[in-house]
């Protein structure tokens, strides 16, 4: 299977939300997303997206199900999660992958992290990967609680790697072993 099934989770407020893959008319829409969250400040490398729709469309192209995914989460009509999970282009690194994920505020502590990560690591099972990786803010304890309890474990420590609300903070480098 290289093809994503859309599914449906029932968040723990009750709404449910559809993850499913980007769509080319979702470009605007995601792009707004992301720049929501890089617009906080503390969570992501991205402060802002400098895609034009058209160079998004050409991400979620190149996530054709086989080199990589782009998920998003929908809840009442809205854009509300994105998932991204890349495969190493080169012989030597194709069997790892390196993933991002981010929930708009209202969207937080209910739940939809933990199903959309298992939905990106089911799709790395099913093609084949054997590592996963991402990057985490040593200060992003929501984030490091989920990674965390999906069995992810640390494997580096950039010490001082970004500068967050004016304080150095490290960057953990995860990696969950299929
Ligand atoms: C980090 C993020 C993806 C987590 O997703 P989420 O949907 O909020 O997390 P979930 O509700 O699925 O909870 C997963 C686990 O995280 C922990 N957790 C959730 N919210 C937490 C909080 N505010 N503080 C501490 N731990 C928390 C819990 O252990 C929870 O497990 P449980 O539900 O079995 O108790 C989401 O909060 C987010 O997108 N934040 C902003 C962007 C971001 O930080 N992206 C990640 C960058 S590496």
């Amino acid at each position: 299977m290289t093809l994503f099934r859309p599914t449906r989770v029932t968040l723990r407020d009750g709404r449910i939300a559809l993850i499913r893959r980007a769509r080319a008319r979702d470009a605007e829409a995601v792009i707004a997303h992301v720049n929501a969250i890089g617009a906080e400040g503390v969570h992501l490398m991205t402060e802002k997206l400098r895609h034009t729709p058209e160079e998004e469309r050409a991400v979620f192209r190149s996530a054709d199900g086989k080199a990589g995914l782009y998920l998003v989460a929908v809840c009442d009509g809205k854009i509300v999660g994105s998932a991204d999970i890349a495969r190493g282009r080169h012989s030597k690194n194709r069997h790892t992958a390196e993933l991002g994920l981010a929930l708009r505020k209202e969207a937080r502590g209910i739940g939809l992290g933990t199903a959309m990560m298992r939905a990106l690591i089911e799709w790395s099972r099913s093609v084949g990967l054997q590592k996963l990786t991402l990057g985490v803010f040593a200060s992003n304890a929501p984030a490091r609680a989920l990674y965390r309890k999906l069995g992810f474990v640390q494997e580096g420590r950039l010490k001082g790697q970004v500068i967050l609300r004016g304080k150095p903070v490290d960057e953990l480098l995860l990696a969950l072993w299929l």
